[in-house]
């Protein structure tokens, strides 16, 4: 979501006759989209930014976006005074007025206000990657996950009329984009605001249907929201991704329901079931958090006994960071941080071993593959499954960067815990 932020942050200042640099040293504007889900990635941006002022700081003018800004607000300019601009994402469309105040000599501009029906839809994104496309369909989230600062510095659910989103579907195909992302806190609860009403499954199915775009994929999923019709949608159309995220957080009732999360483990395993008696071969993938207040040895234990039910394809985990303005603030940090690192570390190591059967399982597979990128040294080509696995593969006969953005089968012959190792079957010359 931060990297589509970024994106349409890039295509406004470019439609305004800003020109974009290589590197920030030659840079005279330098903008920090921020991250504030977790502590650490807060405390990153405080390092960064001192440390490219006293490197390369001088005569530039600093911006700071995103969920740091948003949070921390004012705040920003006394912990780092030569900031100049501070604004969070409700505010990107009005960046270049705010440029244009610093230009006339303002010394300090903010844009913080969460009080906007505004679903920032620019035609101007400046999209980074030729062939995938991010759209945002909703912003902000109406949950109160115990631990979650989303919601304070995204603001309330904003959903995007499906008639926008379809056309910015459109355009991204006329330009060549065949995968699309659709983005949101909980794409799950979105709602067309327009009569027509559509709920997320709709325009899932909608989406799918746009002649030239063969893959579309969705992040990220709230389990209380997740519906059957999703999953019906998914079966009827393979355009639709053979992957769902859904995070589960905590294997434990009694961790989810002190997180706030509105389902049980039961409630859970139900929407785990619809995906596996899909005829698809649908991969799952989750977030976990080790270490909430309040869980027990046994909590932890029925997350890794969950691990070992779902089988999931991947997994992010993360130790409980907490967070200003959540409830679960008031529980205090009570899981010492040796502690979460000893949960993080065995949860990661078990599912590293799931990984690396699930995998091991795929070769001799033939896998159809997106081809992204390419590594020159190992002489490789990389891509994406529908399954969103990640497959390094060669193509004795491809020429320069002849396969970038093709739909290729390839076999798998290799597996690791992260990847797969193929070889292209096409003719591809
Ligand atoms: N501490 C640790 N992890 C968090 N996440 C969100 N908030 C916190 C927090 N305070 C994780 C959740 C979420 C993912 C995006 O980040 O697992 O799904
Ligand atoms: Fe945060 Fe919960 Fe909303 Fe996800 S659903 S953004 S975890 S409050």
């Amino acid at each position: 979501m931060n990297v589509h932020d970024s994106e349409k942050v890039a295509g406004t200042l470019l439609a305004k006759g800003y020109s974009q640099v290589e590197t920030p040293e030659e840079a005279d504007l330098v903008l920090y989209n921020t991250c504030s889900i977790r502590d650490k990635a807060e405390q990153k941006v405080f390092s960064r930014l001192q440390q490219f002022k006293r490197e390369n700081g001088r005569g530039k003018v600093f911006g700071v976006l995103g969920c740091v800004a948003q949070q921390e607000g004012e705040k920003i300019f006394e912990r780092a005074p030569h900031v100049s601009l501070v604004a969070g994402s409700a505010s990107y469309t009005k960046l270049p007025e705010m440029l244009v105040q610093l230009e006339q000599g303002d010394r300090r501009v903010t844009g913080l206000s969460l009080e906007t029906d505004e679903t920032f839809d620019t035609p101007f994104t400046r999209r980074d990657n030729p062939y995938r496309a991010y759209i945002t369909i909703i912003e902000g989230c109406d949950k109160s996950c115990a631990y979650c600062v989303v919601p304070f510095t995204r603001g309330p659910e904003r959903s995007r009329t499906g008639e926008s989103v379809m056309a910015e579907a459109r355009r991204l195909a006329e330009s060549g984009h065949t995968e699309i992302q659709l983005l949101g806190q909980n794409v799950n609860s979105y709602r067309d605001p327009t009569p027509a009403g559509w709920d997320f499954a709709t325009l899932l199915a909608r989406v799918g249907e746009i002649p030239g775009i063969r893959r579309v994929r969705y992040t990220t999923s709230h389990p209380r929201d997740f519906g059957k019709s999703i999953v019906d949608a998914m079966d009827a159309n393979p355009v639709l991704c053979n992957h769902v995220h859904l995070p589960v957080q905590s294997g434990s009732d009694h961790v989810l329901a002190s997180m706030d999360r509105l389902y049980t483990r039961a409630d859970y395993m139900r929407r785990i079931e619809w995906l596996k008696n899909s005829p698809r071969d649908m991969a799952i993938t989750t977030d976990i958090i080790v270490g909430f207040p309040g869980e027990t040895e046994s909590d932890f234990q029925q997350t890794l006994d969950l691990l070992d039910e779902v089988q999931y394809d991947s997994l992010f985990s993360f130790k409980y960071s907490p967070r200003p303005n959540t409830s679960a603030l008031a529980l205090g940090d009570q899981i010492p941080e040796e502690e979460k690192t000893r949960r993080l570390m065995i949860l990661q190591e078990k599912q590293r071993a799931i990984q690396i059967r699930r995998n091991a399982e795929l070769i001799g597979s033939v896998q159809e593959v997106l081809v992204e990128g390419r590594n020159q040294a190992l002489g490789q080509w990389i891509g994406r499954t529908t399954q969103n696995r990640v497959v390094n593969f060669t193509a004795p006969d491809a020429r320069g960067d002849s396969l970038l953005g093709k739909y290729l089968p390839v076999r798998v012959t290799r597996s690791g815990p992260n990847s797969l190792v193929g070889e292209c079957l096409a003719n591809v010359l």
